[in-house]
């Protein structure tokens, strides 16, 4: 049995605060789409770390960490990654299995990213320059290498050839800001390392541990409006983010898919380009960035920001089928006089509760309902029943225009920040 935790806005929800507090209930927890773009911070006993590939069940010692077949994996920064969770993991490498089927970002991938980005100009796509979508474009179009591959005789030379076409693109893009030699000398002696891991047939391994009745959480990466499908399409990732992901990207029959979480912001941010409708330019906007400490776990880019946008949400949760909804940085609104929340768009002056097709060329006006602030000193040690009436009502209408329970409440980025209903 599979259950599932994806964000349902544009990323950076708070998925491995969330992945971290339900991991002690799974038996694994697995990635299943998406790489280095991502950047899942978690706080315990006063430490923070932010994970990029490896899955948010690390720090916990009975669970097993799983990077799936969907996941694009950067060998040199998964090394550095590990060699910032190792003196708190030192049994990792027992607890982390690593698909064989996961596709490899390559120095050139990070290239190409880079030179597509700078060759669109205005119109780039904001991409985090990891190299993923040239290394899913790499996968989709058949010419992709794979983690099993580093174990054959031909990895070399196919490694080779890859890198040759790689350098006839980056050529006609003009692109020249780059030190290959440098890149290629990291990225061999991180293939070397991750040789030293547990690479896996991880279907066989999922269809076990489901077939012996565990526990399996699959962690979701970026967020629902940044799905390659049904986001803000072309300002997307590369991958499936939605449930409908983990099927493919773990090799799981949809009948193994148990419960939806669904996790989202009390507001909404997004980093990189492209449509935002509630998005606040103004003072607000800042208020929130600078309580909400809004800016990326990876990047360190600024996070644009902006009111909660029910109408993008309830799509979000009817593309996943989400079962439950959890509630994160409730916190950050503390004080705030008065909150506006989206519950419908005005496109040419005609309403509706619908996302239109193409946001990206569309006009849209969000039509906004006010609710009044709650108390600055707001937080959960007295439980739900016990909190302000205005954060109470705020909970509340979300839940009935949703049509879903908010089972958990985040206030704040610590483990024992969080409150389960
Ligand atoms: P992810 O990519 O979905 O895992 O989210 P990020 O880690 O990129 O961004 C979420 C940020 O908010 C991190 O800095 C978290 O430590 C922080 N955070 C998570 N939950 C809360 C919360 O309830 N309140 C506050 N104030 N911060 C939170
Ligand atoms: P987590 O898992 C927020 C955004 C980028 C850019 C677009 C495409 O931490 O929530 P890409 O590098 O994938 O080609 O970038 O997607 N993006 C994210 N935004 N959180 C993320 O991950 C993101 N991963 C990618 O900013 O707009
Ligand atoms: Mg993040």
């Amino acid at each position: 049995m599979i259950d599932v935790i994806l964000g349902l806005q544009w990323g950076d929800e708070g998925k491995g605060k969330i992945a971290d507090y339900l991991t002690p209930n799974y038996d694994l927890v697995a990635r299943f789409q998406g790489g280095p773009n991502a950047g899942h911070s978690l706080e315990f006993e006063g430490k923070k770390f932010v994970l990029n590939t490896i899955p948010s069940g690390i720090f916990r010692k009975n669970t097993l960490n799983l990077i799936g077949n969907g996941v694009v994996i950067d060998p040199v920064r998964l090394k550095e990654e590990i060699g910032r969770i190792v003196n708190e993991c030192p049994d990792y490498s027992s607890r982390l299995l690593i698909s064989k089927k996961a596709h490899l970002i390559l120095p050139t991938h990070r290239i190409l990213d880079a030179a597509s980005e700078a060759s669109k100009g205005e119109a780039k796509i904001g991409s985090t320059l990891r190299g993923i979508g040239p290394t899913y474009r790499d996968k989709i179009g058949r010419s992709g290498l794979r983690v099993g591959d580093i174990l054959e005789a031909d990895f070399q030379k196919r490694y080779d050839s890859t890198v040759s076409e790689h350098l006839k693109q980056i050529e006609f893009l003009g692109y020249t800001q780059f030190d290959l030699e440098a890149e290629q000398k990291s990225f061999f002696e991180a293939i070397e390392f991750l040789k030293t891991h547990q690479l896996v047939n991880s279907e066989y391994l999922i269809h076990d541990m489901i077939s012996q009745g565990k526990k399996i959480l699959a962690e979701g990466a970026q967020g629902s409006m940044l799905d390659v499908e049904f986001g803000t399409y072309p300002y997307v990732t590369s991958s499936n983010t939605l449930t409908g992901g983990v099927c493919t990207g773990l090799g799981v029959a949809p009948k193994h898919i148990n419960k939806v979480y669904g996790i989202f912001k009390a507001y909404c941010t997004r980093v990189g380009s492209g449509p935002f409708p509630t998005e606040l330019d103004d003072e607000i906007g800042e208020k929130m960035r600078q309580i909400g400490n809004e800016f990326g776990a990876t990047t360190g880019r600024k996070r644009r920001t902006g009111w909660l946008d029910l109408v993008a949400l309830k799509y979000t949760c009817m593309l996943n089928g989400v079962d439950d909804l959890i509630m994160m940085k409730g916190d950050v609104l503390n004080g705030f006089d008065e909150l506006n929340v989206a519950t419908e768009y005005s496109i040419n002056g005609e309403k509706t509760s619908q996302v239109p097709a193409n946001l990206c060329s569309t006009d849209v006006e969000p039509v906004y309902q006010s609710f009044p602030g709650w108390s600055s000193d707001m937080n959960l040690s007295a439980g739900f029943d016990a909190m302000d009436d205005s954060f109470k009502n705020y909970v509340e209408f979300i839940e009935k225009y949703i049509g879903s329970k908010i089972s958990v409440i985040s206030m704040g980025p610590g483990r024992d920040e969080t409150l389960s209903r």
